[in-house]
């Protein structure tokens, strides 16, 4: 697959320094960055700083290397065009069609999707004159960001904050992938459990398993970037939390339970990814357990555990919850997967084929989700992003 081509258009504002961030998260997960930054942009981060973290030069003169019409050949080649910051003089420009520098030409000739993302004073921003051009973007299908609250330069807080960056990639990741950044899960709450459970069997020890939480925090995630409302139940993962999502921490299936059961209450939809022990130590010893000479361990006697996605799936806490489970199968993967579905009660079950015929250890994704009304969709190798989205399509689809 050739690497996406995203243009980065910096205008000349103080958060110039932040598209850096931006640039390497681009550039760090495979994408081929073109930075064309505007004089004022350059007064802020040097030239030698976009080529650098781009390792491309950076684009910044209309009159450089005329004979390869850089001017309209930067926009018609771009997949992708954001612009961070975009101050409220560059929106003006591009509203109105100007073009006196390299960004503004690149902005006329795109014909791929293009993002902009504010940073201004808030006077600025709330400005009729802003807000008009913002509108006239919008009218004409570019993606506008909503500027964050929070310190602004200077003494002044408000409104006109870049986003973070990690926001912004994320956005363009989104419309790289998808297109658009439909917000079809907002007025939801959503309810995801992540990670992987922890049974004690005495202070120091545990029975356990090895998942990461990653494909749960990515679904957390992607629904918040889909205008959710998120409660990710997270069991011992040790991943940041995702922007704008409500993170509860527990440990065992038991607490896992209780957590679930308090939060799924007014739930639209609960998602079950998290890897709950099925046995945990029928007795917890409260002193570490030690080694004697000559003397054989005692085994380890097991009790099962709740059930947590079965129990959800048979008392829905509202009508019309929407309960998905996840299943690792290796063999029969389908009709395993049929049979699981029922089992669990659930309405879709999103089943990881593992096994022999997959690289063990390897982040591969395929999956397929089987839906109790029949419907069963393959989903290719990919990022937990995408599988993520492929599941909430799933749902969505399920709740309109
Ligand atoms: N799950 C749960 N509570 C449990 C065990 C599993 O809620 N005590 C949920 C997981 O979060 C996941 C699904 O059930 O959504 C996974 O089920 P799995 O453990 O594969 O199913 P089992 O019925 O235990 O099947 P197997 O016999 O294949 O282990």
């Amino acid at each position: 697959m050739t690497a996406p081509r995203v243009v980065l258009g910096v205008s000349g504002g103080i958060a110039a320094y932040k598209a850096c961030e931006l640039l390497r998260r681009l550039t760090e997960s495979g994408h081929q960055v073109t930075v064309v930054p505007t004089a004022a942009a350059l007064h802020f981060v040097g030239e030698a700083t976009w080529a650098a973290l781009s390792g491309r030069p950076a684009a910044t003169e209309t009159w450089e290397s005329v004979h390869e019409v850089p001017h309209v050949r930067i926009g018609q080649n771009a997949d992708l065009v954001v612009v961070a910051p975009a101050t409220a003089d560059l929106m003006a420009k591009a509203a109105h069609g100007l073009a006196d520098d390299l960004l503004t030409n690149t902005l006329l000739t795109a014909r791929c999707p293009v993002v902009f993302a504010p940073a201004m004073h808030t006077e600025m921003w709330e400005h009729p004159a802003t807000q008009e051009n913002v509108a006239t973007l919008r009218r004409r299908g570019a993606i506008v960001l909503d500027p964050a609250e929070g310190r602004l330069t200077g003494k002044d807080t408000g409104k006109g904050r870049l986003p973070e960056p990690s926001e912004i990639f994320e956005a363009c990741r989104r419309v790289l992938a998808r297109g658009d950044l439909a917000q079809d899960l907002a007025g939801r709450h959503v309810v995801v459990s992540a990670g992987g459970t922890r049974e004690p069997l005495d202070p120091v020890r545990f029975l356990g398993n090895r998942s990461s939480g990653k494909q749960g925090y990515a679904l957390a995630a992607t629904a918040a970037a889909r205008g959710a409302r998120v409660t990710l139940l997270s069991a011992n993962a040790e991943l940041p939390d995702p922007a704008g999502v409500d993170v509860v921490r527990v440990s065992t299936a038991l607490q896992l339970r209780d957590a679930a059961l308090k939060a799924v209450v007014d739930a639209d939809v609960v998602v079950m990814a998290a890897a709950v022990a099925d046995f945990r130590p029928a007795e917890y010893v409260t002193g570490k357990i030690k080694k004697v000479d000559g003397v054989d361990p005692a085994p380890v006697a097991l009790v099962r555990n709740p059930d947590i996605l079965a129990e959800i799936s048979a008392h829905r806490a509202r009508p019309g919850q929407l309960v998905v489970g996840f299943a690792a199968e290796t063999d029969d993967v389908l009709a395993n997967g049929r049979a699981k579905l029922a089992r669990k009660g659930c309405d879709l079950l999103v089943v990881n084929e593992v096994g022999d015929s997959k690289a063990f250890g390897l982040d591969t994704n395929a999956a397929v989700v089987l839906a109790a009304d029949g419907a069963e969709v393959h989903i290719p190798d990919g990022p937990k992003e995408n599988l993520a989205d492929a599941v909430w399509d799933q749902v969505a689809a399920r709740l309109r």
